[in-house]
């Protein structure tokens, strides 16, 4: 996500392959430092150094940053709204799946798909993970900004860290707070009626996106209603400026979340295209029972914000918010949305690796991934597997990738690139047991 990669609503079939990660896996030391702090490994430890190094760096913390602008303009919608940002990516399983309801085959939970530490320590791999913290606090509205890891493949939207932002609103679960959210509900509608706006809606609540048990109908359509129209005002905020004459197409679709009912996406028109935005609901009642507000009520979202600033800043890999090169942040200011300039487009080498897995074993895409972005870094651009077969009578696999070698920042040499291949092919052969081909 958010970028929304809707990676929690990914089919099944990952849970079970997760069990046929290789046989001959990382060797790790008996402890890891992560911010100052020493955690214990165990066998399911899949954390690597190119992940640990980005921990401590907090984009969204850095003034002129363009995620940090980013999110100043989506808190600057929402004056009362309490802005956090938790000062560590690591939290429980427990807190980032089960205490939001997260079936227990759940395939976010593999290694495959998340990053962890231990069994019982990961790296959250959404912003969702703070919700019971937060109204446990008591806050009644607020937006919480972090970095979230998922293990992912290569390409130039996708990054195994990204940024996701937050949003919570409660109210009274009675008549005093249903006369708020219908206040508040008809002020967000009356400002939108005015604007140049068009809205593909859906049913508040339909068969397939149902009201809770615990809940009032009522309440939950009000609910509802008055997030739609908090989200379609922001927007608005977001993307209305940059709209020249033709009028802001959104549009809303029925999703599934473990921890909202009902549940939604949102997409917008943009430069052309249908850009998917985020994912929001009414938030499930178990949550705030667990948060010790039983006695409210409310909606919650999360988006991701380098999808936004990728389109609103016209940055095209996103890579670049990562970049220290001086001609990437001297670009910005502080609150300003401007658009990229390129410097430049280097040339790509590509190489390609073929391999045998090893004897019974399958390699899952986000493993080999996460092999060459730790050692390659920022230097790969994107990873396309283009064979996969197997053995009629061994049953061996063999699988084939492309491997994009790009610099953003400078010219990379063919023999530059090659020793990157090396290194990742020995650490096949080391980490994953692989013959190559
Ligand atoms: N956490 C979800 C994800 O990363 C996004 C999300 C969906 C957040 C619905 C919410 C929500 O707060 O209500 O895919």
């Amino acid at each position: 996500m958010l970028r929304i990669r809707p990676v929690h609503l990914q089919s099944c079939w990952r849970s079970t392959l997760a069990r046929t990660y290789s046989v001959v896996s990382p060797k790790y030391p008996p402890t890891i430092e992560i911010l100052g702090e020493y955690h214990p490994t165990d066998e399911v430890t899949n954390i690597t150094p190119a992940i640990i190094s980005k921990i401590p760096l907090r984009l969204h913390k850095h003034p002129a940053h363009p995620l940090c602008t980013l999110r100043s303009l989506i808190e600057s919608h929402y004056p009362d709204f309490s802005s956090i940002t938790p000062p560590s990516p690591l939290v429980t399983p427990f807190k980032n799946f089960d205490e939001l309801s997260f079936p227990k085959d759940h395939p976010g939970r593999t290694v495959t798909d998340s990053y962890y530490i231990n069994k019982d320590l990961m790296l959250r791999t959404h912003t969702s993970a703070h919700e019971v913290e937060v109204f446990r606090d008591q806050q009644t509205k607020w937006l919480l900004t972090a970095d979230v890891y998922r293990r992912d493949e290569i390409d130039g939207s996708h990054y195994p860290v990204f940024h996701q932002m937050e949003g919570a609103r409660l109210f009274d679960a009675n008549l005093s707070g249903m006369k708020e959210v219908e206040e508040d509900s008809e002020r967000l509608e009356q400002r939108l009626l005015r604007s140049n706006i068009i809205i593909q809606d859906i049913p508040h609540i339909s068969p397939t996106n149902p009201v809770q048990p615990e809940h009032d109908p009522v309440y939950a359509e009000a609910m509802t209603r008055n997030l739609k129209l908090s989200l379609n005002s922001l927007i608005l905020k977001l993307f209305g400026a940059q709209q020249q004459q033709e009028p802001l197409r959104v549009r809303w679709i029925e999703a599934y979340f473990p921890f909202t009912s009902p549940s939604f996406e949102v997409e917008v028109f943009f430069g052309g295209k249908w850009l998917e935005l985020l994912g929001c609901g009414v938030v499930v009642q178990s949550t705030l029972d667990a948060s010790g507000v039983q006695n409210k009520i409310g909606w919650a979202f999360g988006l991701g914000l380098e999808r936004i600033a990728m389109v609103l800043y016209s940055i095209p890999d996103i890579r670049l918010f990562w970049s220290a090169d001086p001609r990437f942040m001297s670009q910005f200011k502080p609150g300003e949305i401007t658009p990229f300039k390129t410097y430049s487009k280097y040339p790509s080498c590509f190489k390609d690796v073929s391999f045998w897995t090893a004897h019974g074993t399958e390699l899952h895409e986000n493993d080999f991934c996460d092999l060459v972005r730790d050692v390659a870094g920022d230097l790969v651009e994107d990873v396309k597997r283009i064979d996969r077969f197997v053995h009629p009578k061994t049953q061996r696999t063999s699988l084939c990738y492309r491997i994009n070698y790009r610099s953003m920042d400078r010219s990379l040499s063919n023999e530059e690139a090659n020793v990157v291949q090396q290194q990742v092919i020995s650490r096949l052969q080391n980490d994953f047991g692989v013959e190559i081909r």
